[in-house]
């Protein structure tokens, strides 16, 4: 298993550009089941999730064309299966949004129940629930959930959903919008990436009004063609660059991103005293102030509220603010796992079930450390890359999950930061 090592104690400086999001590339690339036309994406981060969603749409059938490395061509014109098989779901559990899609464009779906993940159980039942409304009938079976429109064709209804779910919200816009009749989604999730997906099902023919607000009415259309669509920026690299700067008292110009994506994110470093300037649409500039970084409480929350995303990067700036902050987690049930591994590295850290409480500052030193998920892999390098001292960090595999070539982007900004590959062979004693 790949591990970083890190030498901290260095202030970044530079240019950094932000690459696609993962989270919104992942139901754009499922979107293009739904139609028999060829579906040309941009932007398209390089991340092994999005390869994993390749491999399971060319398992399926799909043709998938890279023609540059971050633009992928994909046609569905041949489907022969419709199910997601375990091996995939197991290292993906965004797989599941190929349900919505198949169900909608073949009446039929087998996925496998994803498990939980290190950051929760994360179940399904509001998709599966979502998805009986519109007419399909779901069974789980074997550990399968197997999902059928009886009359081969879904039916438009009125869904509310009990909680905010973002991939769910995704589903079920997927699966509504080749649905006879109409479709409202109340309690929908308002991501951005929710947007973006709508925007590609508008430019295949879909019929979707109100994404971004908490109720979508959905049209259905009898098919849907081929179309061409940019995938946003990454709202939580945006965010994770901007901690990068804060926390290690550098100057960073981000670029390619949205800052209108992360209002609530810009606004609580800012409480925090990490100067952001918006410089544009597309970019922002960040430095600490020098008056130092001041702690902050903090909630998360579905958007346009704090993003859960942020939440251990947030903790590992907390770590050298002054004072005392609560961070307050209120999406996952397990998302504090960072804050172990931060401890380690002399950070001041209390839980109580869902609240952290953060003293600072405390000076950091370097250690060996282990991530957990890919947002807590992202806090320990940004902890890293401010404590005195190396830092290892093992099981980098998580983080390759959702930010592209981050070691060369990091080097490029100064940072002492390098890949150790496990050398098998090469560390094997001479017999
Ligand atoms: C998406 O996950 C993101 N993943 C997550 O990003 C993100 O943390 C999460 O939304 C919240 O913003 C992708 O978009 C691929 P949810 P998702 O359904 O859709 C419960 C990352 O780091 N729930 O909005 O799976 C669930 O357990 C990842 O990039 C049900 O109970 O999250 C959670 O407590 C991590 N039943 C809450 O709702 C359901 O059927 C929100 O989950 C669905 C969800």
């Amino acid at each position: 298993m790949d591990k970083f090592l890190i030498r901290g104690g260095r202030p970044l400086h530079g240019r950094v550009e932000i690459s696609g999001a993962k989270n919104s590339a992942l139901p754009c690339l499922a979107a293009t089941l739904l139609t028999s036309e060829t579906v040309i994406l941009h932007n398209v981060p390089y991340v092994k999730d999005l390869i994993t969603q390749r491999r399971l749409l060319e398992d399926l059938g799909a043709t998938v064309l890279t023609p540059e490395l971050r633009t992928q061509k994909i046609t569905a014109s041949h489907i022969q299966t419709f199910e997601a098989s375990y091996e995939l779901v197991k290292t993906m559990r965004a797989s599941v949004l190929a349900l919505g899609p198949l169900l909608a464009r073949f009446g039929k779906a087998k996925v496998s129940l994803p498990g939980g993940c290190a950051i929760g159980t994360r179940p399904i039942d509001l998709h599966l629930k979502a998805f009986e409304k519109l007419g399909a009938s779901v069974s789980l079976e074997s550990g399968d959930v197997v999902a059928t429109a009886p009359k081969g064709r879904l039916a438009g209804n009125d869904i509310e959903f009990e909680k905010v779910t973002v991939t769910g919200t995704e589903n079920v816009m997927m699966a509504a919008v080749l649905a006879e009749g109409k479709t409202t989604i109340r309690k929908a999730a308002r991501e951005p990436e929710i947007v973006d997906l709508a925007d590609l099902l508008i430019k295949m023919g879909a019929k979707i009004e109100g994404s971004g607000t908490e109720t979508i009415m959905i049209d259905g259309v009898d098919a849907l063609g081929g179309a061409e669509h940019s995938i946003i920026p990454d709202r939580i690299e945006t965010g994770t660059f901007i901690t990068a700067a804060a926390i290690t008292g550098g100057e960073l110009e981000i670029a390619k991103c949205r800052p209108d994506h992360i209002e609530a994110v810009i606004e609580k470093f800012r409480e925090t005293g990490v100067n952001i300037e918006i410089v544009d649409e597309t970019t922002l500039k960040v430095r600490r102030d020098s008056k130092g970084l001041v702690g902050k409480d903090v909630t998360t929350e579905p958007h346009p509220l704090f993003p859960t995303d942020m939440q251990a990067q947030y903790m590992a700036l907390m770590t050298q603010a002054e004072g005392t902050s609560e961070i307050i987690e209120t999406i996952f049930e397990n998302r504090f796992m960072h804050a172990s591994e931060l401890i380690r590295m002399g950070a001041d850290i209390h839980i109580s079930g869902n609240r952290a409480t953060v003293n600072g500052p405390t000076r950091l030193t370097g250690a060996r450390v282990i991530a957990s998920d890919l947002r807590a892999s992202a806090s320990l390098v940004l902890a890293g890359l401010a404590a005195e001292g190396e830092t290892i960090i093992d099981r980098v595999y998580h983080i390759d999950r959702g930010y592209e070539t981050i070691v060369r982007k990091f080097r490029a900004l100064g940072a002492d930061i390098e890949r150790l590959t496990e050398q098998i062979e090469e560390n094997a004693p001479e017999n």
